[in-house]
């Protein structure tokens, strides 16, 4: 492979003006993009993206920034940032990664997942208008579109996923957007993305898909049709349960608005977050290998066991969506969710007996985390609102590390074998 700065088809302009690999190189597999995807050559020749901390940039005189306005005004590739609020070289060199990794032309980071979804439609959509969205997402994003996006004029229709008759009977003259998840938090039902982009083409919509659970390795929406791609970077993506972030990733001409509304309500991340967030990367395919077996290996053992109810993990015939995962997804990434036999104690003194995995909200870290949805994401909702949702009171939703699989399957068969 040629070196980043030695041949000009390697070569590309990033947003900030940094030269980098082109981002949806097609030549490049999804290992090679997350350590080298979008690399920057900084001034100091450093191997690692230089963290550059500070507020704003300074100009050599008014010559200098009567060119960067020109180049600004004209939409020409920027060879220096003006001001934090509207780009950073550290940020850039993780956006220009992020890009790589999901074939995208561009993408944006924020400071959370939830601030990358908000900002994101809030950016794409105007009073007036309506979205549709699927069923099992995220609860914060269907917070987020049913509760508050309404304030603003922006209505919204919830369907069942993978309903295709559904789907089409929610469009209605102003619908513009339709967003889902998948797999999605906690069921693991799986979206059968082709059928969700065919019914938006042939009723000229834009799709979002929050692809956290999946991340590029599993899943590369961009690939079979989708316009925009979200993530939780808190989660896969970075790995290591140490930064909160989000991404949103797509063509050039929905993210230069999305950039330009970032810059005027400041929803930005930090060049920190952004340096740890490359670091993390690094290690993604690794990571989701070990993830994808780990949880395979332990959805099995689970599904065979006495005392579990019922798993959901696309990798068992039956889960509800493993035609769909066959077809169209690479693995199933970390999350195991599964309900014990027995009541919301009995479930509590499960999770309390495990050793290994840490009591915990959140997934996608090296660590294993385990939750009861019921009393703590859930909590404030009565157990009909929850049923409602598919959250029963025995639910556990175990995010699998990359520890052993064989110490965390002994430590549920300690777990179990104690209820
Ligand atoms: C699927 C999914 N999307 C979005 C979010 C929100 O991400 P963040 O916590 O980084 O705001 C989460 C958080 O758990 C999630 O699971």
């Amino acid at each position: 492979m040629e070196k980043t700065t030695s041949t000009n088809d390697w070569l590309t302009l990033t947003g900030a003006g940094f030269l980098a690999l082109p981002s949806a190189s097609p030549k490049l597999g999804n290992s090679t993009q997350a350590v080298h995807g979008g690399r920057v050559e900084n001034p100091y020749h450093s191997i690692t993206e230089p963290l550059v901390s500070t507020a704003t940039y300074t100009f050599e005189n008014t010559q200098t920034i009567n060119e960067y306005m020109r180049q600004k005004l004209w939409g020409e590739p920027l060879d220096r940032s003006e001001y934090g609020r509207y780009g950073n070289p550290t940020i850039t060199a993780a956006e220009a990664r992020l890009a790589a990794l999901e074939g995208a032309q561009e993408a944006v980071l924020f400071a959370s997942g939830m601030q990358a979804i908000s900002t994101l439609l809030l950016s794409l959509l105007s009073a007036g208008d309506h979205l549709i969205i699927t069923e099992n997402l995220y609860r914060k994003t269907r917070q987020f579109c049913t509760a508050t996006l309404p304030k603003y004029g922006i209505t919204c229709s919830v369907v069942p996923m993978n309903d295709r008759q559904a789907l089409t009977a929610a469009i209605r003259p102003n619908t513009r957007l339709l967003f889902s998840e998948s797999p999605t938090n906690p069921h693991n039902r799986l979206l059968d993305i082709e059928q969700f982009v065919e019914v938006a083409r042939q009723h000229h919509l834009l799709t979002v898909v929050d692809s956290t659970f999946a991340t590029p390795f599993n899943l590369r929406p961009l690939e079979w049709g989708v316009d925009v791609v979200v993530h939780s970077a808190t989660k896969y993506l970075a790995g290591h349960n140490d930064l909160l972030a989000g991404v949103v990733a797509g063509r050039h001409e929905l993210i230069a608005g999305l950039r330009e509304f970032q810059g005027v309500v400041g929803a930005i991340s930090d060049a920190y977050i952004a340096s740890l967030l490359i670091r993390g990367l690094k290690t993604l395919g690794l990571r989701i290998a070990r993830h994808n077996e780990n949880a395979r290996q332990i959805a099995e053992y689970l599904a065979a066991h006495p005392a579990v109810e019922r798993v959901w993990y696309p990798s068992l015939p039956s889960h509800p969506d493993y035609a769909i995962g066959l077809r169209q997804y690479k693995g199933f990434g970390g999350v195991v969710s599964f309900t014990v036999k027995g009541d919301a104690q009995r479930t509590a003194r499960v999770l309390d007996a495990l050793q290994i995995p840490l009591l915990a909200v959140s997934l996608g870290g090296c660590e294993s985390l385990v939750s009861q949805p019921a009393v703590i994401s859930y909590y404030e909702l009565s157990r009909q609102e929850r049923r409602a949702l598919g959250i029963e009171d025995n639910l556990i939703r175990y995010s699998v590390g990359i520890e052993d699989a064989d110490d965390l399957i002994a430590d549920l068969e300690q777990a179990l074998r104690q209820v």
